[in-house]
C-alpha cells in the first residue's frame, strides 16, 4: 500500500516544523527516515499512526484519506525504541493482545501469537513476563506483536537503538527478512546512517523538518545532493569553493579553495556558496613534503584505532579534516603530533549548501 503525505504543515509553540511537506512512500518498500535529533522523524511516524494530527494537509493510505481515522482503525503495526510491552502480561499475551480486539477466539489468537513467536525464535519464552527478557528479546516480542495483526503498514521508531552493536546487526537482518516475507510497506526511523543504508529500499534524508534527498542507499551515499546529505550520510569533509579556474592538463576542473587548488572530475554546475565534499576514506596520507596542488599539509590531532580502519583527525589550515585509513594499507600507524600531507581525491563532488 502506497503512503502519501500531502501538503503537511505542523507547528509547535509558534515554530513551524513542517511547511507544505510532501512525501510518497511506494507500496511494499522498506523506507527510512534518516536525520539528526529533532528533525521531525518521530512526528511523521506518529502522524502515520494517528497519534498526531497535522495542522494542515492530508495523509493517504493508498487512495484512502486517513487524516481523520483514529489510531485503532488505521491497521498499523508499531515498534518503538523502548519496546512498550505490557509488564503484567506474559510474552504470549503481549503478542496476542492486538488480535483479541479483532473478534477472533482466544485459542486462535494464542495459536497465531505462538506461530509468530516461533518466527522470531522466542516460542520457548512464551510464558515469561517481559521483565525476564533481555533487551534484544523484548524487541523481538515487540516485532512479533506488531506483525501478528498483519497490518497494512509497519512503523519502526529507532527499534534497535537501545541494543548493543552485535545484536543490532543481527536483529536488523531479522527485521528485513520478516518485512520482505510479509511484503509490507515499512517506515523505519533512525539517525544511524549505516543502519539506514544497510536496510532500506529508499532513504529520505531529513534536516529540520525538510526532506533534503530521497533515493536508494547507493544514490544517497554516492551522489549526495547537498552539503547536508554529504556530511550527514557520508561523513564527508566540506571544503568551501572560492571560484573555478581553467581545467588542468588532465582536463579535470580546477577549483580555488582556502586549501589551495583542488581538482575534481565532478560535472555539476558551480553555484555560489558551494562546497567540495571530500570523503575521509578517499584521502591518502603521505609523508610530509612540499605540497603540490591537490595536497594539503596537516598535523595529526587525534587517532582512533577501529580495527579495520583507523580514523585520523588532522589539523590543517582549513580546520580539522577527517581521514579514514584502511589498517591493512598502512605501513605504520601515525601518531598524534605527526606531520602529514593529505592527498585529496579528484572524485569529490560539488555540493550546495541547501537542499536541491
Ligand atoms: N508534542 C510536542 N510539543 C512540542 N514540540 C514538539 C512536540 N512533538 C515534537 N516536538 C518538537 O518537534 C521537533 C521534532 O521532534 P521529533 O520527535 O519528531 O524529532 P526526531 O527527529 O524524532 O528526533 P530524535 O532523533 O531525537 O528522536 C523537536 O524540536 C521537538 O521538540
Ligand atoms: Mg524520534
Amino acid at each position: 500500500m502506497q503512503i502519501s503525505f500531502e501538503g503537511i504543515d505542523q507547528s509547535y509553540g509558534g515554530h513551524a516544523l513542517f511547511k507544505q511537506l510532501d512525501l510518497i512512500i511506494p507500496s511494499g518498500q522498506f523506507f527510512t527516515l534518516l536525520g539528526p535529533s529533532g528533525c521531525g522523524k518521530t512526528t511523521l511516524l506518529r502522524m502515520l499512526a494517528g497519534f498526531v494530527r497535522a495542522d494542515r494537509g492530508r495523509i493517504l493510505f493508498g487512495e484512502e484519506d486517513v487524516s481523520n481515522v483514529p489510531v485503532h482503525r488505521r491497521d498499523v503495526g508499531i515498534v518503538f525504541q523502548d519496546y512498550a510491552l505490557f509488564p503484567d502480561r506474559s510474552v504470549l499475551a503481549n503478542v496476542a493482545y492486538g488480535l483479541a480486539a479483532r473478534g477472533i477466539t482466544k485459542a486462535q489468537a494464542n495459536n497465531r501469537a505462538l506461530a509468530m513467536l516461533k518466527r522470531v525464535g522466542l516460542e520457548s519464552l512464551a510464558d515469561r513476563p517481559p521483565s525476564a527478557l533481555s533487551g534484544g528479546q523484548k524487541q523481538r516480542v515487540a516485532m512479533a506483536r506488531a506483525l501478528v495483526i498483519e497490518p497494512r503498514l509497519l512503523l519502526l521508531d529507532e527499534p534497535l537503538s537501545a541494543l548493543d552493536v552485535k545484536l543490532r546487526v543481527e536483529l536488523r537482518s531479522m527485521i528485513r527478512e520478516l518485512q520482505i516475507e510479509a511484503g509490507i510497506t515499512t517506515v523505519f526511523v533512525t539517525h544511524d546512517q549505516e543502519e539506514a543504508l544497510a536496510l532500506s529500499d529508499q532513504v529520505a534524508v531529513m534536516d529540520r523538518g525538510r526532506i533534503i534527498q530521497i533515493g536508494a542507499p547507493d544514490d544517497i551515499y554516492g551522489k549526495p545532493n547537498s552539503a547536508f546529505a554529504a556530511g550527514f550520510v557520508g561523513n564527508a569533509n566540506l571544503i568551501p569553493i572560492v571560484r573555478e579556474l581553467d581545467a588542468d592538463s588532465q582536463g579535470d576542473r580546477c577549483l580555488e579553495t582556502p586549501a589551495g587548488l583542488l581538482f575534481t572530475t565532478c560535472s555539476r554546475p558551480l553555484k555560489p556558496g558551494a562546497f567540495l565534499a571530500v570523503r575521509g576514506s578517499e584521502i591518502r596520507l603521505l609523508n610530509p613534503s612540499l605540497p603540490k596542488p591537490g595536497e594539503l599539509p596537516g598535523v595529526i590531532e587525534h587517532v582512533e584505532y577501529r580495527g579495520n580502519t583507523i580514523g585520523y583527525v588532522v589539523k590543517t589550515a582549513l580546520g580539522t579534516v577527517n581521514v579514514d585509513a584502511w589498517t591493512f594499507s598502512q605501513t605504520s600507524i601515525r601518531r598524534r603530533g605527526d606531520e602529514v600531507l593529505l592527498e585529496l581525491p579528484r572524485t569529490s563532488l560539488i555540493v550546495e549548501a541547501g537542499a536541491c
